[in-house]
């Protein structure tokens, strides 16, 4: 098991949404990281649940509507755009280390999907990370890289519309990633990756490299971008959100005097604010100081109220007075300034903020991007991302590439899939009998999620169907196996066939499919 099927979907899942009493959660790009308590994902992470979310989205994919996308974050803005039809945009990159498999099938058509919603799409080859992280040659890079985009585009992905690249010859792609490598330093990449003396400089420069793949969406304007992955890249996805802001030139935040106050100490500073009418001498302009005798008279021991009284303490005969706040974090004079001109109404200009007295928050946070972007800033909005449950092995177990009977390649031969399918471990009983008495355990049966991943296609009655007979006792694994087998068949025929349609439509895309590199 490797990270790479890890993170295309190839693991350990759990379709009853995680098995109870299951303890680890590990998230590693490059281990043979496991999943096996999503749940754990929400409390742990703070991976939202996608469910939650669904109806917000337009024509939810099948992968939505079926709890195979079972996480995100942040992904509203993204749905939001596509149903509004604004600027949106889906990235996905892909390590070219072997064939691709039905795991990877997941990746290629949610960006697809996002495609045909309207979205910008990006498919990518993550030739350098391959190269530094698995010491793969070049040559073989080559040759794998070919098979993944001809696997993509004859799934469906419009190269007209959308772009490939590869990491190793976008030149834009390298020089936002060394611009984001001064904002990233080596003990933080330690703490997150688990680098440490012994980890190649090339494997943390395609840590950075994929930070830029993230954003490079948005280099030309900040838009709502979504990545798909597998939650082992969860990582790569905090750190690109936390850079992205990073990046910002300017930050905004909402403030009640001139003193700066974490996110925790604004929450009792705004309760102060709001009771206002309980303990102001002149209610319309309640005092600093006044506020933080009534939250001394509160009850309540955390640290962020001890803090926010002393800061207002200080504060003392000040105003209290909601505000937004411009933060100067990265802008030169000349964007400073921009900014405090385009302020418009009651200002006040300190040496690296501004206050705004007449514009919400999210007219704040519009024109600091406008400043920004005409002062040659990036505006970065944080990058998105949706997670997929990784697929059970057919032999039971964890589906990995070392194991050719546990996963089923695109490049399969449809006969060796559909054996493969036939000889897979079921969720059935021991007997006919049995199953017809106690119906069969859908929700821990391999072949039950290859109907539900792939083989129902967009058909949730087709699906709903193999799962309700199953449990229900009146489907027996022998049957439901050739079906499958059947369709998997179909599936490999079809799908080999339409690479061989698409082979025009790589040569004419954009990529180059020749690695002029050596080693
Ligand atoms: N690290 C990813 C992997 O292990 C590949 C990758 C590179 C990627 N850049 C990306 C994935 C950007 C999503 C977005 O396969
Ligand atoms: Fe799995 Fe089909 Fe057997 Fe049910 S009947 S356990 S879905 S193989």
């Amino acid at each position: 098991m490797t990270g790479d099927d890890a993170r295309n979907g190839v693991e350990e899942p759990r379709t009853d949404g995680g098995a109870a009493g299951a303890d680890e959660v590990a998230l590693d790009p490059w281990g043979s990281s496991t999943v096996s308590d999503y749940r754990k994902l929400f409390e742990e992470f703070g991976i939202e649940e996608f469910d939650e979310l669904l109806e917000a989205v337009p024509e939810p994919h099948y992968l939505m509507r079926r709890g195979v996308i079972f996480g995100h974050r942040d992904y509203r803005p993204v749905a939001e755009a596509m149903a509004e039809g604004e600027p949106a945009a889906v990235l996905s990159g892909f390590m070219p280390t072997g064939d691709p498999h039905i795991g990877h099938k997941l990746v290629f058509d949610e960006i697809i999907w996002h495609q045909q919603q309207g979205a910008e799409a990006y498919g990518l080859i993550a030739d350098l990370e391959a190269h530094a992280a698995r010491g793969l040659s070049w040559e073989e890079i080559d040759e794998h890289t070919r098979n993944y985009l001809l696997s993509l585009l004859a799934l469906g992905f419009d190269p007209e519309e959308g772009e490939l690249y590869r990491q190793s010859t976008n030149r834009d792609v390298q020089d936002l990633a060394f611009e984001l490598g001064i904002e990233a330093n080596f003990s933080e990449l330690g703490s997150i990756y688990g680098f440490d003396g012994e980890t190649d400089v090339s494997h943390m420069q395609s840590v950075v490299t994929q930070m830029a793949d993230i954003l490079y969406p948005q280099l030309e304007e900040p838009k709502p971008t979504v990545i798909p992955v597998g939650p082992d890249q969860d990582p790569h996805v905090r750190l690109a959100r936390d850079l992205a802001s990073r990046m910002r030139m300017f930050g905004v935040t909402t403030a009640y005097a001139s003193f700066e106050a974490t996110e925790a100490e604004l929450e009792h500073v705004a309760a102060a604010y709001e009771a206002r009418e309980a303990y102001a001498e002149e209610p319309d302009q309640p005092r600093c100081g006044e506020a933080a005798e009534w939250l001394a008279s509160q009850d309540g021991d955390d640290p962020a109220l001890e803090s926010a009284i002393d800061k207002l303490e200080n504060a003392g005969m000040e105003p209290l007075r909601p505000r937004t706040r411009f933060l100067n974090r990265r802008a030169d004079e000349d964007a400073f300034e921009g900014l405090i001109e385009a302020v418009e109404g009651e200002k006040r200009v300190f040496e690296e903020h501004v206050d705004a007295f007449d514009l919400e928050r999210e007219a704040a946070e519009k024109l600091a991007r406008e400043v920004e972007l005409a002062h040659d800033g990036y505006a970065f909005l944080p990058p998105s991302s949706i997670y997929h449950r990784f697929m059970t092995g057919l032999t039971g177990g964890k589906m990995s590439s070392s194991i050719p009977a546990s996963h089923i390649s695109l490049l399969d031969d449809p006969e060796a899939g559909y054996e493969k399918v036939k000889s897979a471990t079921t969720g059935g009983r021991e007997t006919a009998e049995a199953q017809r008495e106690l119906g069969g355990k859908a929700d821990e049966c391999p072949v039950y999620e290859l109907y539900a991943y792939l083989l129902a296609g967009d058909d949730d009655a087709f699906a709903k169907r193999v799962y309700d007979e199953c449990v229900g006792g009146d489907r027996l694994c022998g049957d439901c196996k050739e079906q499958a087998a059947g369709l998997m068949k179909e599936f490999l025929e079809d799908h080999q066939e339409k690479r061989e349609e698409v082979t025009d439509l790589l040569e004419d895309a954009e990529i180059e499919l020749e690695s002029p590199r050596r080693g």
